[in-house]
């Protein structure tokens, strides 16, 4: 059951219905789900396809994540569900365009996630305008957040998701719990055109310290909500701290919201290597 003072609204990360359907059950309730190449490619009706040694074309590809995210939409008719663009480094602006637009006729409750890229950024600076709501994704410092801001400025409050992730900057000896609060408290300067989506969720101590930062959205694998609805969806002690362990801090910068986009510094290694990663799991579906 949804806790009273909860500020959070809680999505589901997974590109399986039957999680949905089950973390539906178990809560009581859910905001939202998000999806993004790896988790469509582990679907498990994907999965035993690929398995079976029988790839998808082109076409079909497209046509299985949509009827994947038709369902999930189905069970979560007031929720958000975001759908990925396929985008590698080549991927022209027009052709990150008009998947956007197509994915967007898929469901009515759609966020599209464009990556923080020099073209998903033109993209999402457009669809912006018209009216697109958009899920921007592989955040990794706050000059892609502000730039992020900027691309979207004058769209409306719920319109821009922005998606930082918190366990792969941990992989690396990064605290992606102080980029999220670093993210927070940057954005207390904007006009809340942005709202903070926590990705890359790993731990139940990463889901108990964004409830603890009150940040907007969490998307959260279904074993760690399972977890949360088993302990009767607790919200952490006033006392309660997130232990880092060895992970360093990453310390706050001053970064002015109001510049054009293009003059932030958007490069990140791991937006490299996570654009990489989420095309080469797509590419590995299709023949
Ligand atoms: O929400 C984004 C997420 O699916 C990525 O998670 O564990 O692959 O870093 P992970």
């Amino acid at each position: 059951m949804k806790p009273e003072n909860l500020n959070t609204k809680i999505f589901l990360d997974s590109g399986d219905p039957a999680e949905t359907k089950l973390v539906l059950e178990k809560l009581g309730f859910l905001d939202g789900q998000t999806t993004n190449p790896s988790l469509f490619a582990k679907n498990p009706e994907v999965q035993a396809r690929i398995t079976s040694g029988n790839k998808y074309s082109k076409g079909e590809v497209y046509e299985v994540y949509k009827s994947i995210v038709q369902e999930v939409s189905g069970l979560l008719p007031n929720g958000s569900v975001s759908i990925e663009v396929y985008a590698d480094t080549n991927t022209p602006v027009e052709e990150i365009l008009s998947q956007a637009r197509e994915m967007n006729t898929w469901i009515p409750n759609a966020h599209i996630k464009l990556p923080v890229t020099k073209t998903g950024l033109e993209a999402a600076e457009i669809l912006a305008k018209e009216g697109m709501r958009l899920n921007m994704t592989l955040v990794f410092s706050q000059e892609q957040a502000a730039a992020v801001y900027s691309a979207t400025f004058r769209a409306n409050k719920g319109q821009i998701y922005l998606s930082p992730f918190i366990g792969r900057l941990d992989d690396r000896g990064e605290d992606g719990m102080s980029f999220i609060k670093n993210v927070l408290e940057m954005h207390k300067a904007g006009d809340g055109h942005v709202e903070v989506l926590s990705a890359s969720v790993r731990t139940y101590s990463h889901f108990m310290q964004c409830l603890k930062l009150n940040c907007d959205i969490a998307t959260v694998p279904a074993k760690v909500l399972l977890e949360w609805a088993e302990k009767g969806c607790e919200m952490s002690e006033e006392n309660w701290q997130y232990d880092k362990g060895e992970l360093k801090t990453l310390e706050y910068e001053q970064v002015d919201l109001n510049k054009n986009w293009r003059e932030y510094n958007i490069q990140h290694d791991l937006t490299d290597q996570g654009l990489e990663k989420f095309a080469k799991d797509w590419n590995n579906l299709v023949q």
